[in-house]
């Protein structure tokens, strides 16, 4: 069965949507295999969006991810790595769709990163490189 890293990001932990965001992946069905409070470093997070390296919005979403703490959570299922891009909804999150969670609780704050709650792996290699990075 496949597996996916989730991240409740500090905008989540900080309003305390925790719980909400655990209840929805368990309420899908999915289950949690692993999860950690994190205080990342800016190492982690440099490898973690090595992708995005260069992008106008990488140093404000670093220093974003290092505003407080976030959840790691190892999450299991069947095609759980699209099941739960579809659960968090498209990246902006004033116009993700109601029903997902970036779509029911997040929006724009008029900040330099797009505060939207929760990180989920985009494909299986991603999946696999993150839960590396975040449960080594
Ligand atoms: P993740 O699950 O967090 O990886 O989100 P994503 O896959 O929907 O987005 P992506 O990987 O493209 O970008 C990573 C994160 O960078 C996003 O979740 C946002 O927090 C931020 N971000 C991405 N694109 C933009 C953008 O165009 N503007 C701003 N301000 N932030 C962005
Ligand atoms: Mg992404």
């Amino acid at each position: 069965t496949e597996e996916t890293l989730v991240l409740v990001k500090p905008d989540g932990v900080a309003r305390g949507l925790t719980g909400a965001i655990l209840a929805r992946i368990e309420a899908k069905g999915y289950s949690l295999v692993d999860l950690r409070l994190v205080e990342p470093d800016r190492e982690r997070l440099e490898h973690h969006y090595a992708e995005h390296q260069g992008k106008p919005f990488y140093e404000p979403l670093v220093d974003f991810m290092m505003s407080g703490p976030a959840v790691a959570i190892r999450v299991a299922g069947e095609r759980v790595i699209e099941g739960f891009r579809s659960l968090a909804g498209t990246t902006d999150p004033t116009t993700a769709a109601p029903g997902t969670i970036r779509g029911d609780y997040g929006r724009d704050w008029g900040l330099p990163v797009q505060q939207n709650l929760v990180h989920g792996s985009d494909s299986p290699e991603s999946a696999a490189r993150e839960l590396a990075i975040w449960f080594a």
